[in-house]
Parts: structure tokens; C-alpha cells; sequence
């Protein structure tokens, strides 16, 4: 019996774990947390600080692993590609790992291999910073952590503001920062995408394009995703094209990537690319539901090194999932949720309970549920999902 081990065991990896047992493998599930949800479904739960690379490569050794995954996450991704090169295992090294979760090696990367990206600069300072900003871009631009996720810490800037508010914003960013460095980049405008892409021997396989929808600026928090794209043929073509470039720039092999991708006057832009299923239910739920293909089984395979199944399996839908994101204040009461019971509705969950306090949303952190609708199309399905996210009623005062 194959051994996986599961780098992380939140609600993000459970899809993951069950996926695994399902196709007869043995899982061991790692979390810092000793009540993981993951847990509960894993053959064997090690409660461990994930991040720890010699305390994570002696659980390898000593659970004889034949593959490790890190699904939804990039906390250990250097961990994981670690074990993969102590252990000779199938998944990315620990040099494509750093690549694929340090903004500013990445953009490197995506330049040095002419996959299109925006101009991204290293700042020092925040007076570099400021001084980067007036002086080499001349577009709006983006203040973001080198190192971070979820939408931490970012911050669109624009032309004409004042310094003390950019040096505000970039602290934001500074503090959210785990290598404690911050780029601006050119803001690309327009709308934004991600990719669902499995990398087996070499060879970049795209499952498909979802169309994302965010919050204004500053922040750009995901508010939902739908599949398939409902953009025109060529707009897709080229999205693809951009992610397989990026994914080649960073050399990643045998494991699942998740690119996001804007298009600007008809020019896709790299914003960046995980080595790895992407959160927020894209890889885990939505794929399977737009394309019949198992994305979560095939990323499992990648990393016991065993041949993915890249074919439809199951039928197709339109699918999307919207996210809640009530006004904030303590929240009173939350009503209406009968409206959920629809055959429509895949999957739903309310984070939040009557007495919490709901902040504004500035992460994806701060989001307060969701709803997964499938539909003949994607436009039914985000019809419906809206009407349900604007009718469950979550009064706060
Ligand atoms: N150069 C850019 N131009 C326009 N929007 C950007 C740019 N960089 C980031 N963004 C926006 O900010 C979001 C988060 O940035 P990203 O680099 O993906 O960081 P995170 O790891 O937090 O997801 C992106 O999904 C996109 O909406
Ligand atoms: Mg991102």
C-alpha cells in the first residue's frame, strides 16, 4: 500500500485526504493543530509543526513515505520539496518550491523565460519604495508582501497619492511580509483568472479557466469563482498560453499548479503561479464539477509518482461558488438560510455564529461562508449563487 503523507489537515486538505483513502493509498495527515478537521479522516494523524524542515523530513523517514502533497497551502511548500529530495520522491524540489512561493523570484523566473508578466520591482524602503514609484513605473501600481497569500497585505496605489498614505500602505505590506521584503509592481487592469493545470513527465496539462470575482481595490479579496470561463475563445487561448509559459519558467514537474492570470487590452499578465491545488474549492470542487475530471486523484498520483487519469470521468456542469461577506459589526442573527435547500446548491457553510464580531473584508480571512451552485451553464449557476448570497440575511449592528 502506497504512503501519502499530507502536508496540513485543515478543511482546505480534507477533499484531499478522503480522495487518497478513497483510492486505497495510506494517509498520514501532519497539522500543528491538534483538533485539524483533517484529522478525523486521515489512517494516521501526526500533530507536528509543519513548517519545521528536520522535524518534517524525520516524520518522511519514519512513515516510509512514497509520496508527499501540500494541497490549498504554501506554509511548507520548501518543506515538501525538501523531503522530496532527501526521499528521491516524485514532486518538486525544494529550488522550485522557493521559486514558486517568493514573488520576486518568480517574476524573475516568468522574465528570464519571456512569459508575460508585469514590471515588478524589489524595493529596499519605503522611501525605495516611493522613489521606485515616482520615478521607474508609470501606471498605477501594487504594493505587495514578496512573501505571503490570500491576498495579505496587498494594496493598489495610485497615481497622484500622497506619500504618507503610500508609506502607510506599505508597512501593510512590510508587516504582512514573512521574508520581510515588498514589490511594487505595474497594476495590470481588468479581469482576473486562474488556471487548473496538472504538470505529469514535462508535460503542462490545462483542465480549465475560471473566471474569478474580487473585491475593488485595494485589497482584491476572491468573492467567487465560476468554471468554465464565460469569456470568448480567444481570451482563454491566451490565458492558457500565458499559464503554460509560467509554469515552464518555473520548471515545476509531477504535481498540480494553480496560475492567476489578468488580461489587459487583450494581453494576458502572469500575476503568479502555486505549485500546487488551488484553494477556495477551485481545485478540490469546482474542476471536477466543470470538467468530469478528478483533479484532486490526479494530483495525489503526481505526487506518489504514479500516472495521472487526465480524462472526463463525470458528467459536466457550470458550476460557481460565491462567498458571504455580510457588513460588519457583531453579528445578531443570520436568516433565511432555507433558501440554501436547493438541489442546485453542492455544497454550502456559514463560518460565523450570532455574537461574532464581522470585520471589513480585507482578506480572504475575513469572508464569513459560502454556496457552490452547478447549473446547466455557468451564468445560471452564478445567477442563482448571487440571489442566495444577497437573500441569506446577516444583520449586524
Ligand atoms: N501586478 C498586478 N496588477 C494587478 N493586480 C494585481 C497585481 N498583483 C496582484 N494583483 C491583485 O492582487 C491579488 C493578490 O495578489 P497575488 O500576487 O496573487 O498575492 P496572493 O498570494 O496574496 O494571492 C491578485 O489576485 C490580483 O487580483
Ligand atoms: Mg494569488
Amino acid at each position: 500500500m502506497k504512503r501519502l503523507l499530507v502536508l496540513a489537515g485543515g478543511i482546505l486538505q480534507i477533499a484531499v485526504i478522503k480522495k487518497a483513502r478513497e483510492m486505497g493509498y495510506y494517509v498520514i495527515a501532519t497539522d500543528g493543530d491538534p483538533k485539524a478537521r483533517g484529522f478525523n479522516y486521515a489512517n494516521k494523524s501526526i500533530c507536528v509543526n509543519i513548517t519545521d524542515e528536520e522535524e518534517m523530513l524525520q516524520v518522511a523517514r519514519n512513515e516510509h513515505i512514497d509520496g508527499v502533497i501540500h494541497p490549498c497551502s504554501e506554509l511548507s511548500m520548501n518543506v515538501m520539496g525538501r523531503i522530496n529530495d532527501e526521499l528521491g520522491l516524485a514532486g518538486i524540489s525544494r529550488d522550485q518550491a522557493i521559486k514558486a512561493t517568493n514573488k520576486h523570484l518568480m517574476r524573475e523566473a516568468f522574465e528570464a523565460f519571456g512569459a508575460p508578466s508585469p514590471k515588478s520591482i524589489l524595493t529596499e524602503s519605503a522611501e525605495d519604495s516611493w522613489n521606485r514609484f515616482e520615478n521607474d513605473l508609470d501606471t498605477d501600481s501594487i504594493l505587495k508582501p514578496s512573501r505571503n497569500s490570500g491576498s495579505r497585505g496587498i494594496a493598489k496605489v495610485v497615481k497622484g497619492i500622497e506619500k504618507e498614505e503610500f508609506f502607510k500602505l506599505y508597512n501593510v505590506a512590510l508587516k504582512e511580509s514573512r521574508d520581510k521584503s515588498v514589490l511594487i509592481e505595474q497594476f495590470i487592469e481588468g479581469p482576473e483568472f486562474s488556471i487548473e493545470i496538472i504538470v505529469w513527465n514535462r508535460e503542462v496539462n490545462v483542465l480549465t479557466v475560471t473566471d474569478k470575482k474580487t473585491t475593488e481595490a485595494p485589497h482584491f479579496v476572491e468573492l467567487g469563482h465560476n468554471q468554465p470561463s464565460c469569456f470568448p475563445e480567444e481570451t482563454v487561448r491566451i490565458i492558457k498560453e500565458a499559464a503554460i509559459a509560467g509554469v515552464k519558467a518555473l520548471e515545476v514537474n509531477n504535481c498540480a499548479c494553480h496560475a492567476e492570470v489578468k488580461v489587459q487590452n487583450g494581453r494576458a499578465y502572469l500575476m503568479e503561479i502555486g505549485a500546487r491545488l488551488g484553494g477556495d474549492f477551485i481545485s478540490t470542487e469546482l474542476t471536477h464539477l466543470s470538467t468530469g475530471i478528478d483533479m484532486v486523484a490526479a494530483a495525489v498520483n503526481c505526487a506518489l509518482g504514479i500516472e495521472p487519469c487526465l480524462e472526463q470521468k463525470e458528467e459536466k456542469h457550470g458550476v460557481c461558488i460565491r462567498y458571504f461577506t455580510p457588513k460588519p459589526g457583531k453579528l445578531v442573527s443570520i436568516s433565511n438560510l432555507e433558501i440554501l435547500d436547493d438541489p442546485r446548491v453542492y455544497k454550502k457553510k456559514i463560518y460565523h455564529e450570532v455574537g461574532d464580531i464581522i470585520t471589513e473584508v480585507h482578506s480572504s480571512l475575513d469572508r464569513s461562508g459560502h454556496v457552490i451552485v452547478t447549473d446547466k451553464t455557468p451564468q445560471k449557476a452564478i445567477e442563482l449563487a448571487e440571489k442566495l448570497i444577497k437573500n441569506v440575511k446577516f444583520e449586524t449592528v
